[in-house]
């Protein structure tokens, strides 16, 4: 999963190093007029039963000489499903510059998805605002959405700066800043650490100051008196590279950590490589325990990865679930401005970061090829057996937060686009070029500053192909929905063949929605939910299967803990339809020819 891909124009690699240096004492003023912002993160981490951990935000702001009613500062109202600090009369945000108090007023436009702080008067000299970021309340009912809000774990605090800390603008024109980040611990214990993804200092400055604010609204903020690091960063100057995160004990984390960061810092090392990332900043992993989800969100050099004890997860997945966020920190699409969100991109962010999880472990040889097989017919299969596979990428993103099928829809068929287009490259171009062409190409352009978007990549293509109007109907095609074709022989430069096959339709069996309102709704007669004893009205008291690792792995049950009248049940069912849908696979070609002959 990904964040909004326009918070996540990376901080480009040349200006890098000066980031980890932290504050730059001696950076020469080359632009006297950039207009800077100082950000104060106060955790106030003394939490009782009754007043939870806080977190305190203060932004100071060069004079932004504005007038009357003019937009200060914004922020989300939600992202995705998520909502973003309020800060509304409950809980303000203070304001105060030259001229004393500054009355602000908020201006909501759903439209736009933003709450606008608006100035009562204008402006007089520098301006410092002041607020509270308060924790989410959370239960079981939750919904599993993008892991950007502020979380209480083990008295400390974990959050991104998209749900939590209002920024100007970043519609055009855009402006350069100079953003400090800082944290004051004067409300905390002695033992508190800290981190996030700009860096591991109690300051640090935004190097890139065309994309700081973007860089800050990707940003993860973690602080608490058992956040801990691995590998110890006081170890080398390679273990200061790669870093992973969590609260609390070890031995409370239900999956092996130390294991889990050699993995992925090694995977992350011939990443880099692969996508011609000669960057030097390190790239950190969040965790963060919840009471259902288990998933991943990429951000900034970083991703939060969350977990919940009673999921069953398995390395494999694990490792699988690292490769695809890892690949989130490279290829990446910009969104056209006035689509609807995601319906023009997501498509390929996911897409792309599946097609990788699979190839690239197994181009490193970290993945055997028996293990590559399984896991790319896993995948496969998740296509052709969803149940939202007619619908087109533009209805997908509609409904992407309501139906947890057309969630997932786009990271199988964009992967499905790209095995279609890696063939169609190899055979235009005699096998030298694939479709790391064009994502390179895409790559560098959001490095050198340039659009990245989807004109771009059909513009690139085209190139690649030498024919542009095949580029369009490759995506047309693509983004149309429904059930996409794919030669047997496309896969044959990994010696293996595609087949066409049947397989059973993802059934869950009962409204999706009922995971949420944890109360059984809507059991469809005769399925195997059904058929397992469960029953309209029931109430969910665990799920130990999350839906897209049963949509993901045919051969996967879904398992529940449920109760009726008092009496709490085990049930666990192949969430499956009865009747198979056509569908495609792949076998090893030497050995089926083998078999044959
Ligand atoms: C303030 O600006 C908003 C739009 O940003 C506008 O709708 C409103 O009419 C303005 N109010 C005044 C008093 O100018
Ligand atoms: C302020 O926001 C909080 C949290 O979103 C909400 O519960 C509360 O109802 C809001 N208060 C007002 C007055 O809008
Ligand atoms: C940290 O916050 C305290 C009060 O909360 C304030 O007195 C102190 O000056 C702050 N320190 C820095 C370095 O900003
Ligand atoms: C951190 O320090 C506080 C007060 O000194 C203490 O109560 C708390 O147990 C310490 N926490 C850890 C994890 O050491
Ligand atoms: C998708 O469309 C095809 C062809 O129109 C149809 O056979 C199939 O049943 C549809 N699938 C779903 C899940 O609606
Ligand atoms: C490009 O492909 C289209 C559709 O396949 C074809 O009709 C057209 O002739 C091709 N153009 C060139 C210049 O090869
Ligand atoms: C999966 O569910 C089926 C019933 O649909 C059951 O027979 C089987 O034992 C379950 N498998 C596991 C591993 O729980
Ligand atoms: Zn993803």
């Amino acid at each position: 999963m990904l964040l909004k891909a326009s918070l996540l124009l990376f901080i480009s690699p040349a200006v890098s190093d000066s980031i980890r240096a932290g504050i730059q004492q001696t950076q020469q003023p080359l632009m006297p007029s950039l207009p800077s912002i100082q950000v104060v993160l106060t955790p106030v981490l003394d939490a009782t039963a009754s007043l939870p951990a806080v977190l305190k935000i203060s932004l100071s702001f060069s004079p932004p000489n504005l007038p009357a009613n003019a937009s200060l500062v914004e922020l989300y109202i939600a992202i995705g499903n998520v909502p973003c600090q309020a800060y509304n009369e409950t809980n303000p945000i203070l304001a105060v510059d030259d001229d004393g108090i500054l009355d602000l007023t908020i201006a909501v436009g759903e439209e736009h998805n933003l709450r606008r702080w608006l100035t009562s008067r204008p402006t007089v000299g520098a301006v410092k605002l002041f607020m509270t970021a308060l924790p989410r309340e959370i239960d079981i009912t939750t919904p599993i959405g993008p892991r950007v809000d502020l979380r209480e774990i083990d008295g400390g605090l974990l959050g991104s700066a998209s749900s939590m800390v209002p920024l100007p603008a970043t519609t055009p024109p855009h402006h350069s800043y100079k953003i400090t980040v800082c944290w004051n611990l004067s409300k905390s214990h002695s033992n508190t650490s800290y981190a996030s993804s700009l860096g591991e200092d109690l300051c640090t400055e935004i190097a890139d100051k065309a994309q700081a604010i973007q860089a800050l609204q990707s940003s993860i903020f973690a602080v608490g008196p058992t956040l801990h690091r691995y590998p110890p960063s006081s170890q080398s100057p390679e273990m200061s590279q790669f870093g992973l995160f969590y609260f609390g004990d070890r031995v409370d984390v239900p999956f092996d950590v130390i294991k889990l960061a050699d993995y992925i810092q090694a995977l992350f090392i011939n990443m880099c490589g692969y996508f011609h990332d000669s960057d030097t900043r390190p790239y950190r992993v969040f965790l963060r325990p919840s009471l259902r989800g288990f998933g991943g969100q990429g951000f900034l050099s970083s991703f939060m990865l969350e977990y919940f004890p009673n999921v069953e997860v398995e390395q494999w997945e694990l490792e699988w679930l690292l490769a695809h966020e890892a690949t989130h920190n490279w290829p990446l699409m910009d969104s056209t401005p006035g689509q609807v969100t995601g319906a023009d991109n997501t498509w390929y962010n996911e897409g792309i970061a599946t097609y990788y999880q699979l190839f690239l472990p197994y181009q490193f040889g970290k993945t055997t090829k028996v293990e590559f097989v399984k896991q790319l017919n896993m995948n496969l299969q998740a296509y052709f057996t969803n149940p939202t596979i007619n619908m087109s990428n533009e209805e997908v993103a509609e409904q992407t937060w309501q139906n947890s099928a057309a969630q997932r829809l786009p990271y199988h068929r964009g992967l499905l686009y790209f095995l279609r287009l890696e063939y169609l490259l190899q055979q235009s171009s005699g096998g030298k070029l694939g479709i790391r062409s064009p994502v390179l190409q895409l790559l560098e352009r959001k490095r050198r500053g340039e659009a990245f978007d989807l004109s771009c990549w059909i513009s690139l293509v085209g190139a690649a192909i030498g024919n542009i109007t095949v580029a369009k109907e490759q995506y047309q095609d693509m983004a149309a929905g429904g059930c996409l074709s794919l030669p047997s022989t496309a896969l044959f430069h990994f010696d293996l063949r595609v087949i066409h096959t049947a397989q059973e339709r993802l059934e869950l069996g009962f409204d999706t929605a009922s995971l949420n309102s944890r109360v059984i709704s809507g059991t469809v007669p005769g399925s195997r939910a059904e058929g397992a004893g469960i029953r309209d009205g029931d109430a969910i008291v665990q799920t130990r299967s999350m839906y897209w690792q049963v949509a993901d792995n045919i051969a996967r049950n879904m398992s529940m803990w449920l109760m009726r009248d008092d009496v709490e049940f085990d049930v666990s069912y192949w969430p499956r339809s009865r009747e198979k849908v056509p569908s495609l696979q792949v076998v090893d070609g030497g050995l089926a020819d083998n078999h044959i002959s």
